[in-house]
C-alpha cells in the first residue's frame, strides 16, 4: 500500500532527523559516514534538503538532498533515504518523482549509487536511470560508485 506523502523544502529541525536516518542506515554504514560525516552533508553548499511527510499525521518519512549544478553542472540527487518502517510504501518514489519534477527542461539528471545497494539500483533502473559509468574505489576500497543518469524533457 502507498502512503501518500507530501514534499517540501527542509525547515532547520528536519536536519537532525536526516542526519540521524542516514547514520543508522545503509549504504552509509558501510561508507563509514558517522553522525557528523551525514550532518555535513546535508548542509554542503550548492545542495538543498526536501522532506516527505505524510498526509495523513505530518510524521516525516523520508528525505531527498538535491545539488543542481551537482555533477558536470547538471541536477545531481546527492542522497535518498526513508525512515525503515515505511520503505516499500512509495515513499522512495515519490521522492525521485518530485526531483524531476523539479529539474524538468534540464536536460539531465544524475545519481550515484554503491555497488553493493543492489535494491537501490533496481528501483533506479525502475524508474528510468541508467548505468553510465563507474568510480572504482571511490567511497571506500573494494567498492565502486555507480554513475545513474536519466534525461529530463
Ligand atoms: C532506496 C530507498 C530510498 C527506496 O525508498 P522506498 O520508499 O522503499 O521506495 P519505494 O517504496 O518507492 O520502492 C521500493 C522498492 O522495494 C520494494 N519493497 C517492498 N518492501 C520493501 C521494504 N520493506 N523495504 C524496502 N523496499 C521494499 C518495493 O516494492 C519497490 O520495488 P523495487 O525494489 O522492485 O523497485 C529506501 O529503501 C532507503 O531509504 N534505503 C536505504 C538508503 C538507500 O539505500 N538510499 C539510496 C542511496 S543511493
Amino acid at each position: 500500500m502507498e502512503i501518500p506523502v507530501y514534499v517540501a523544502a527542509a525547515a532547520p529541525d528536519d536536519y537532525a532527523w536526516c542526519a540521524s536516518l542516514m547514520a543508522s542506515s545503509e549504504p552509509w554504514i558501510t561508507l563509514g559516514r558517522d553522525l557528523e560525516a551525514c550532518r555535513e552533508a546535508l548542509t554542503r553548499p550548492g545542495s538543498e534538503l526536501f522532506v516527505a511527510r505524510s498526509r495523513e499525521n505530518d510524521l516525516r518519512a523520508g528525505f531527498i538532498l538535491l545539488a543542481p549544478y551537482g555533477l558536470a553542472a547538471s541536477p545531481y540527487i546527492a542522497s535518498v533515504a526513508v525512515a525503515a518502517e515505511v520503505r516499500g510504501q512509495g515513499v522512495g518514489s515519490e521522492l525521485l518523482r518530485f526531483a524531476e519534477r523539479r529539474f524538468a527542461g534540464r536536460g539531465h539528471l544524475f545519481l550515484l549509487v554503491s555497488s553493493f545497494n543492489h535494491h537501490a539500483q533496481r528501483l533506479y533502473r525502475r524508474h528510468g536511470y541508467e548505468f553510465v559509468g563507474k568510480l572504482e574505489d571511490y567511497c571506500v576500497p573494494g567498492h565502486s560508485e555507480l554513475i545513474f543518469h536519466k534525461g529530463l524533457q
